[in-house]
């Protein structure tokens, strides 16, 4: 029978259309290697938080960090803003501190004591212009038996120091053997540039697998509007990687604009948001990214597909774009965004193809995530909204997304999402259910996910069968 325009039609499958078959597998979850990479990044948690307002600013961004992921900065606010968020995700960890505060060797204990009490800090290198000639610390103002005394008279002035190639395990040893807490750094000629101290290096050593730079410093990232070169341009010097935030990428503006950017501003780009075969293709063939955001319209408070009809759902998307990654062999990440409410979905994107996962709802509700938590009924909840939701809309820069003059329609909705608490706990549970999906795949790792996983088309009866059913659970009954 002829189907006109049907004829060849293709199938869209989401997450919710399949399951995971098992496999035979040798190994338990707990040997199961989650890392990934997105272009020089390394992550140990395959994960990335939406560049939501009610997702990722700062807070968000260090958390997720430390735990081996990645916070993608939102961008609905100003470029100064952004740029605070993206400079406090860098502070807030260092192993070498560059800006150190200093105290002349004239300067009066008191003066000492003062900066070391209002920074709360213990110990202060002791400069003539940029040279090292000694350190105070908290002890010896404490000491000292006056405080009109100068720096000069009670400081250390055999100070032991490193050279700025110093490693963590290195200033670690001598600490350890010196049983001090601060290192100065200076150069060849004796100029002080920078301090380590001991916080910073155990702190380094309790987040063994936390998301850095090459200077220690934990990554972060930033959305951008495709068409926001001055933003790229502010953010550049604070931020190991750029995504771009628009609902179609595959659009000619917005890919000449984005080439600008990847052209002009040295740091790595994702693209997206894609969903087809023949956008990712085009993409990978005419700009340099590190990464592709693939999934339109499956996000959770998305209202794209049900308002235009369009969508490419996260897991088809996903499937196409790593078909286009590997016709080209290109060395690009496939992060697949929206949909993805817990370790099941993230498994299936996984085996369909995804490098990493994008997660908007999943990581709502937390502490980490901007906004206070309301009490509704008794229960606690917090705010998540869509970027192309009215109430977001409504805060000029969100306009460039979803709403620019030729868009008069609302993409997103707001809602209530519950109270999860520390972002930390639902990020190891939702990694200790990614593990056991793998641990039933028999994937050690995501390359062997993507090879060895198979997936089957369930029914809309078989979802139902395979969820809890027919027994109400405990948590539903009152108290
Ligand atoms: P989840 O399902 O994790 O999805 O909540 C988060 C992703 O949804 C996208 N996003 C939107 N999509 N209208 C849309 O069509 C919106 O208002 C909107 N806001 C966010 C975005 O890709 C995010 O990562």
């Amino acid at each position: 029978m002829p189907w006109g325009k049907l004829d060849g039609i293709e199938a869209a499958f989401t997450f919710g259309d399949v399951i995971l078959l098992p496999g035979k597998t040798e190994i338990e979850p707990s040997e199961v290697n989650l890392s990934t990479r997105i272009g020089q990044i390394g992550l140990h948690v395959p994960i990335l938080s939406s560049p939501m307002d009610t997702v990722t600013e700062a807070e968000m961004a260090i958390a997720l960090a430390r735990m081996g992921a990645l916070g993608v900065l939102h961008r609905n606010c100003t470029v100064e803003e952004q740029v605070r968020m993206a400079k406090a995700v860098k502070r807030a960890e260092s192993f070498i501190i560059r800006d150190v505060v200093t105290v002349s060797p004239e300067d009066s204990v008191r003066r000492a004591k003062g900066i070391m009490k209002d920074m709360n800090i213990s110990g202060l290198p002791v400069v003539v212009g940029d040279r090292l000639v000694g350190i105070i610390t908290r002890r010896d103002v404490y000491f000292a038996e006056d405080d009109n005394l100068r720096v000069e008279d009670v400081m250390t002035k055999d100070v032991i120091t490193v050279s700025p190639d110093i490693t963590p395990q290195d200033a670690r040893k001598i600490m350890s053997r010196y049983k001090i807490e601060k290192l100065p750094v200076v150069d060849d000629e004796g100029r002080l540039v920078g301090l380590v101290t001991a916080k910073d290096v155990f702190y380094r050593e309790s987040h063994p697998f936390a998301t850095r730079d090459p200077e220690g410093r934990l990554r972060v990232a930033a959305a951008i509007s495709p068409f926001d070169l001055e933003r790229a341009k502010a953010l550049e010097p604070y931020v190991d990687l750029l995504v771009t935030d628009v609902a179609h990428f595959h659009n000619e503006n917005v890919i000449r604009a984005a080439e600008r950017i990847a052209n002009e501003v040295n740091v790595p780009l994702v693209a997206g948001n894609i969903g087809t075969l023949e956008a990712a293709e085009e993409v990978i063939t005419r700009m340099e990214v590190v990464g592709l955001r693939v999934g339109i319209a499956s996000g959770s408070i998305c209202t794209t597909g049900e308002v235009t009809g369009v969508a490419a759902p996260t897991l088809y998307a996903v499937i196409k774009a790593s078909e286009a990654v590997a016709k080209y062999g290109a060395d690009v990440a496939v992060i697949a965004d929206g949909g993805v409410r817990g370790p099941a979905e993230a498994a299936k994107a996984f085996a369909a193809g995804a490098d990493a996962v994008m997660l908007g709802f999943a990581l709502a509700g937390t502490k980490e995530s901007p906004g206070s938590p309301l009490i509704v009924g008794g229960k606690m909840y917090k705010v998540y909204r869509g970027m192309g939701s009215p109430s977001a809309r409504s805060k000029r820069f969100a306009l460039d997304r979803y709403s620019r003059p030729s868009k008069d329609i609302a993409e997103g909705i707001e809602g209530l999402v519950p109270y999860r608490g520390d972002v930390t706990t639902v990020v190891d549970k939702f990694v200790a259910g990614l593990k056991a999906a793998f641990g039933y795949v028999g994937a050690t790792n995501i390359a062997e996910m993507k090879a060895k996983a198979r997936m089957a088309i369930v029914s809309p009866i078989g979802t139902r069968e395979i969820a809890p059913h027919d027994v109400k659970p405990m948590e539903k009954f009152p108290a």
